[in-house]
């Protein structure tokens, strides 16, 4: 071994940032530092005031008591599959072809996007959006191809943006509904629009739906392929968020449309979960009790999470240089600062003065020339006020 070795890793690592989890590395040198935190970077409810249902919990040790603690079928537990298949039809959805259970959604995002896309070929995903989608196309050696969610329209997609940036390599469209870092729900009109775009192009639609039941104000949510039921369109979905179970690492995948259209595509995804064997087997079992047992924590979780999403957007749109628009799901807001500079900086500046952690707008993607970050506004009324006057008194000090 020559003693200049050094271990080199593949180029396809290069572009992977996660800077929702990035940002703590700054965050835990503060903290050494003896500094009292306030964090508002990860969208965990169960590291807030938030609990995994009781019945999951129960379903699950009764599981691993029974011994389940083998490998369960690749795709998954029937009573889970039966239960997806279920909910699913519920939402509208028809023509479902496959379903299929995953660790986490994330796992049947890769799979999908891994059975798609050819290296070079590119996907439309949401700017802004969810970093994991940029990780995964990356190691795929694929390209992302940013569409702009348009901030004067509530976050919604930008139709003409997307019909724009299509070229002949483009295979898929993402969309995050309701959306990660936005807040935004999408309208019956958009994903109609949005729907109309994907076939006259070929592209196949990938719905990650994994907020949607978390809706303030009576919004309803619309699932993508109950619009359409002829066209290929994956719908992810999973108990991390709707069901306070982040750590359960249980997800999924639902791939609805025309039988024949779908079939290779359909086995390719098959073969990659065969390969990986399974999802965790005895964590299966809280999907049926999830999805058709008591639903109570939803309506609890919505009250909860109303108070402090109505208290972010009053408090940050009273401070000067922050306009924030209102959040319709999930629990994040993404306020614009106006600022000469970049986010990145500000958030950093903003937590080695305060303590205060958010994450930077350009982590997630943006309007260049545009600068935001996120807050998850998950904690408990009193932090969140104490974060937002932080905020407000380091912006009065730093313009
Ligand atoms: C839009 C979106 N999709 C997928 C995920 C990952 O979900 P899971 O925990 O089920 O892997 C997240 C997690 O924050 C998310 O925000």
């Amino acid at each position: 071994m020559k003693s200049e070795f050094q271990v080199v890793p593949a180029d396809r690592t290069d572009n992977i940032t996660y800077a929702v989890r990035d940002v703590v590395v700054l965050a835990e040198k503060v903290a050494k530092q003896g500094k009292e935190m306030l964090y508002l970077n990860i969208g965990d409810p169960n590291k807030y005031d938030f609990r995994t249902p009781d019945h999951l919990i129960e379903a699950t040790h009764k599981a691993l008591i029974d011994n389940q603690n083998g490998y369960s079928p690749s795709s998954g537990i029937k009573e889970g599959l039966d239960s997806i298949r279920g909910e699913a039809e519920r939402k509208g959805i028809k023509n479902i072809q496959d379903v299929f259970v995953t660790t986490g959604a994330s796992e049947a995002i890769e799979i999908c996007l891994s059975a798609l896309v050819n290296r070079g070929e590119n996907v439309l995903t949401p700017s802004p959006g969810y970093p994991l989608y940029t990780a995964i196309i990356s190691k795929l050696e694929a390209i992302e191809n940013p569409y702009y969610l348009d901030e004067s329209n509530g976050w919604q997609p930008d139709l003409q943006d997307i019909k724009a940036k299509i070229n002949d390599n483009t295979r898929a469209i993402v969309l995050i509904n309701p959306n990660n870092p936005t807040g935004s729900n999408c309208s019956r009109e958009l994903l109609l629009g949005l729907i109309e775009i994907a076939i006259e192009h070929d592209l196949v639609i990938f719905s990650d739906e994994i907020y949607d039941k978390l809706l303030f104000d009576s919004e309803k949510h619309i699932a993508t392929a109950s619009l359409n039921h002829d066209f290929p369109i994956i719908t992810f979905g999973g108990l991390s968020k709707n069901y306070l179970g982040p750590g359960l690492r249980i997800g999924w995948g639902i791939i609805s449309g025309n039988g024949p259209m779908l079939t290779d595509f359909i086995e390719a995804c098959n073969k990659i979960l065969r390969a990986r064997l399974c999802a965790n087997h005895p964590l299966q079992y809280a999907i049926k009790p999830a999805l058709e047992g008591p639903q109570d924590h939803i309506d609890a979780m919505i009250a909860k999470l109303t108070i402090r999403r109505d208290l972010t957007v009053d408090m940050l749109n009273k401070i000067e240089g922050i306009s924030c628009v209102v959040p319709k799901g999930a629990f994040y807001a993404f306020p614009r600062l106006h600022i000469n500079g970049e986010d990145s900086v500000w958030v950093q500046e903003l937590l080695k003065a305060t303590g205060v952690v958010v994450v930077h707008g350009s982590g997630f993607g943006q309007v260049p020339g545009t600068n935001h970050f996120r807050v998850v506004f998950l904690p408990q009324v009193e932090k969140l006020k104490s974060a937002y006057d932080q905020i407000g008194n380091f912006m009065a000090g730093n313009k």
